[in-house]
């Protein structure tokens, strides 16, 4: 081949050239160790003497060509002519997946108590979990000598710090620092020196909630502890209130829901009573409402105190609560995220 045979089919090569890959093999069928302007200039050596000057000077034209051309056409594909030249991520492929995370069936709990209880007009609210005595138990009007004080229940950190032992102190912060009406839920661990069991452990989580205006009454308690319930465990789901005694409600009661498992005709999930008792809640005592600067005669409000863990143990069918502590994923890895 002549060097302008040579160049014209260079040329057409390169205009064919529909990929980068391609353009690589042009180079090679050109500039390769058996290319075609490698073999012409070769051919130097059988030519007479004088034409071999010519014969050079047009390998190295052919060959500056060559390159440049490759060059213009590569940098049209977005790039010059790359060694590690990868083709495009196919997005049609399968994918590979890594492990993916979850988040712990206690977090997914809180969320969807959060989800309804912002629903229903409640704000978030937070407090320590060090905490002081007096949040955690003299503001809630504890006496001095209430056994719940006792070293056997709560771990104390120094004569007047404690880790908390109910989510109750974040009502006493809450209410210093705002004025009603105030209406809020507080997600947080508490912490008690429990013998530990199947149903105790001595970390645990806990919802309080809050609501204080001018015109509280139990029914509203009522009604909104229906309508939690409901929303939590479906909307044929009753509650019960049983009188109880807390130092920081009066009057207190106990709060049983319909069971989740059998819809009250009884099973093993609620030892064959037909009902779950998933929270403590009661009106605030007016002492409560006192220590905070909260006139009494003014302001009502209710409290409740929600048992999340045993929450959790309800709707997912779990009967060992150490479980959620121990991080084995074999456990863990049960439970989806709710989608609502
Ligand atoms: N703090 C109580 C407990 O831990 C629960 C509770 C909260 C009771 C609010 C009444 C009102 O057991």
């Amino acid at each position: 081949m002549d060097s302008r045979a040579i160049e014209n089919s260079l040329r057409a090569d390169i205009d064919g050239a529909a990929t980068p890959d391609d353009l690589e093999s042009v180079r090679v069928r050109y500039l390769g160790r058996k290319g075609v302007i490698t073999a012409y200039l070769h051919g130097i050596k059988d030519a007479a003497p004088e034409d071999r000057p010519k014969i050079g000077a047009e390998a190295n034209r052919l060959k500056t060509l060559c390159e440049s051309l490759l060059e213009d056409r590569a940098a049209a594909f977005g790039g010059g002519v790359n060694p590690h030249y990868e083709p495009p991520l196919d997005g049609t492929l399968p994918a590979t997946l890594g492990v993916a995370g979850r988040r712990h069936v206690i977090a997914q709990t809180f969320r969807r108590i959060r989800d309804i209880l912002e629903g229903m007009g409640y704000r978030l609210a937070r407090g320590p979990e060090v905490e002081l005595e007096y949040y955690n138990f003299q503001a809630l009007n504890f006496p001095d000598e209430h056994p719940s004080r006792d070293l056997q229940d709560t771990f104390y950190i120094s004569k007047d710090i404690l880790l908390r032992t109910h989510t109750s102190p974040i009502q006493v912060r809450f209410m210093e620092a705002n004025r009603p009406p105030l209406k809020i839920y507080a997600p947080g661990r508490v912490y008690r020196n429990e013998a530990i069991d199947p149903s105790h452990q001595a970390e645990f989580h806990q919802v309080e909630g809050l609501y204080i205006d001018t015109d509280v009454s139990m029914a509203d308690l009522r009604g909104d502890l229906i309508a939690f319930s409901r929303e939590l465990f479906g909307p044929s789901t009753n509650v019960r209130l049983k009188p109880h005694f807390f130092p920081f409600t009066e009057p207190s009661v106990d709060v049983d829901v319909t069971c989740f498992g059998c819809g009250g005709g009884g099973c093993a999930l609620c030892g064959q009573t037909g009902w779950m008792e998933i929270m403590g809640a009661g009106m605030v005592h007016p002492n409560v409402l006192r220590a905070v600067g909260c006139d009494p005669d003014k302001y009502s409000g209710f409290a409740f105190g929600v048992g999340v863990d045993r929450i959790a143990m309800v709707r997912h069918g779990i009967t060992d609560i150490r479980l959620f502590l121990e991080n084995d994923l074999r456990f863990l890895d049960q439970f989806e995220e709710p989608t609502s």
